[in-house]
This record gives structure tokens, sequence and C-alpha cells, in this order.
């Protein structure tokens, strides 16, 4: 699976999500960017965001519980990395998208790849 943290900065486009202050440590905000869904989380004053959906069977993962930077799917017990997406537990085996986050005047934004105007298929 992609893992859009890869993607060139010129190849997102970084979307404001809220004030740093509205996300406590350990807590966690669901987003619709465009077609992405996405749960992002503070862990100790990081922040990352990865796609909602569990890569075994779309499980809501963002409802699942967090274990250090893993997080647990609550369908099946598939567990991923918040940072880059990857599966780390069955029954998951694909890795789920992680997105760039950066903080631009005390605010979160999340970056998700530019549409292309034009398909190069
Ligand atoms: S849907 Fe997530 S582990 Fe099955």
């Amino acid at each position: 699976m992609l893992n859009y943290k890869n993607f060139q900065p010129s190849k997102c486009k970084f979307v404001d999500i809220s004030n740093v202050d509205d996300l406590a440590n350990r807590q966690r905000i669901l987003v619709e960017l465009e077609d992405h869904s996405i749960v992002l989380f503070n862990i100790n004053g990081e922040y990352f965001a990865i796609e909602n959906e569990c890569s075994h069977d779309g499980g809501p993962i963002g409802e699942g519980d967090l274990d250090g930077m893993k997080i647990i799917c609550p369908r099946h017990g598939a567990q991923f990395d918040l940072a880059t997406g990857k599966a780390l537990a069955l029954p998951a085996v694909e890795d789920i998208p992680a997105y760039p986050t950066r903080i631009v005047n005390h605010r979160i934004q999340v970056g998700i790849p530019k549409r292309s105007s034009k398909s190069t298929r």
C-alpha cells in the first residue's frame, strides 16, 4: 500500500483540520477529506494520520484501541503502525495509507494527494 508520507510536498495538498489545543494527547479526530476517510491522532505532541478503513475487511480502524504506537482494529484485532500504516498483526496483511501531517500557525494540517487534472493512463 502506498504510504502518502513518501509523497513530495508538491504532490500533496495540505488541509487544515484543527487547532493543536483541541486535540489532547492520545485523542483522535475523524475527518472526511475528498474521497479519503482519515483518523488523526495526537501521540505525545506528534500528529499521525491514517486511513480509517482496515485493510482486512474494511473495519473502522479509527475506533480501535491504542497500544503505544499501534492501533488495534475493533473488528478482528489486526494491528497497524500509526506512523506508517504498516500491518503488524494478522488477519491484516496489507498496509493502510498513512498521510503526512504538519503544524502551521498552531493548526494541524493533513496532506492528501493532489488530484491530477489529467490522467496519464
Ligand atoms: S476488519 Fe479489521 S481486522 Fe478484520
